[in-house]
């Protein structure tokens, strides 16, 4: 019998709601939030409300888009963390109400587990070319930056984290100190298109093993842009994608020195991509040249599963589902998850 699977996720500024249906992906709804355009940054108060007003209809469009109502649904899979807590709360509780309505189960799903698991979303008429176990994932979002050595569906290993800012976070601030607007990534990314990646260089950190560091580079992108601007009051405007583009190769040359380093430490030779931050084209030609030269199998997502998404946490919650996870009623979001295993 066929397992159909709601996903609501709510961690963050999209609210996101997909079905799933062993498997493939029968919708994917996402309202993004442009309230926190303005401010250059999230609001949570502002995000939680937005929340409130979407959540409704993104999950009843997402189930007619389907083709299917609440009876044919066998569980409720929702994001119970990382994230911002008045997020997910909103999340969480939709999820509580329509379990206590309708008597479907509730699985609670961990965010990174989602954006992990999101090579694993089966769409009609694609290829569905997924990794193997074990793989290794560079995790890489606005709030995280993790190598994660990947086991099974439910078994993850952190081999290497950020020890201070995640890496979504540096273009987001580099955007933001040079007045391009937010969210950074995208801007950074395109305006990189069009510039030298070797014009400037930054200050590369120096961290033990397989952790990363960002918080040094971005404070070395804020001085040299002082000391330009003191010479030069238009240097950004002038320079603005050979900065883009130098500063995000720094970024990429961080992540990718300790992506070799993990993967000719563990052997393993299949690498995945996860998280916003997997959207930028760099990156996502830096790991396929070097996959290709080291003889890696790549795997990037798809663009739309690369930011926040309710797919991702459906088909995490499939797999739960199948191992008997069960979410009970008295649940509660976590801001922050230590590890894998809420
Ligand atoms: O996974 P995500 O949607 O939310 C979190 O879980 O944090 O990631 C958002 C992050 C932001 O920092 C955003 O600037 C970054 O992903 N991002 C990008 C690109 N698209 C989104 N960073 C670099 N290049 C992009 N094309
Ligand atoms: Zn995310």
């Amino acid at each position: 019998m066929a397992i159909t699977i709601l996903g609501i996720e709510s961690s963050c500024d999209d609210t996101s709601s997909a079905v799933i249906r062993d498997g493939y992906l029968l919708s994917n709804l996402l309202a993004s939030q442009e309230v926190h355009r303005q401010y250059g940054g999230v609001i949570p108060e502002l995000a939680s409300r937005a929340h409130q007003l979407n959540i409704v209809p993104v999950v009843s469009q997402a189930l007619s888009q389907a083709g299917i109502t609440m009876d044919e649904i066998d569980a409720i899979a929702f994001t119970v963390g990382p994230g911002l807590l008045g997020s997910l709360i909103v999340g969480t509780s939709f999820a509580k109400g329509l379990s206590l309505s309708t008597g479907k189960p509730l699985v609670e799903v961990n965010h990174l587990q989602g954006h992990i698991l999101s090579h694993f979303i089966k769409q009609e008429g694609k290829d569905n070319r997924h990794p193997s176990f074990p793989f290794l994932c560079l995790l890489v979002s606005g709030g995280h930056t993790q190598i994660v050595a990947v086991h099974d569906y439910f078994k993850f290993e952190i081999v290497g984290h950020t020890i201070d800012d995640a890496v979504g976070e540096a273009f987001d601030k580099c955007s933001k100190m040079m007045g391009l607007g937010y969210p950074g990534g995208p801007i950074v990314d395109r305006l990189a298109k069009e510039g030298d990646p070797k014009k400037f260089s930054f200050a590369k950190p120096h961290v033990e093993g397989f952790d990363f560091s960002f918080s040094g580079i971005k404070t070395s992108l804020l001085y040299f842009l002082r000391d330009r601007l003191k010479e030069e009051p238009d240097f950004i405007e002038k320079n603005k994608c050979d900065i883009c583009a130098s500063f995000q190769k720094a970024l990429i040359d961080i992540l990718m020195k300790k992506l070799i380093m993990a993967s000719d430490a563990t052997g393993i030779k299949e690498i995945a991509l996860g998280g916003g931050v997997s959207a930028n084209s760099g990156l996502r030609d830096e790991i396929t040249r070097t996959g290709r030269r080291k003889g890696w199998n790549t795997y990037l997502p798809e663009f739309k599963f690369t930011t926040d998404n309710a797919a991702m946490i459906a088909v995490s919650g499939y797999y739960k589902y199948l191992e008997g996870c069960r979410a009970p009623l008295s649940i509660a979001p976590i801001s922050r998850a230590r590890d894998f295993g809420i």
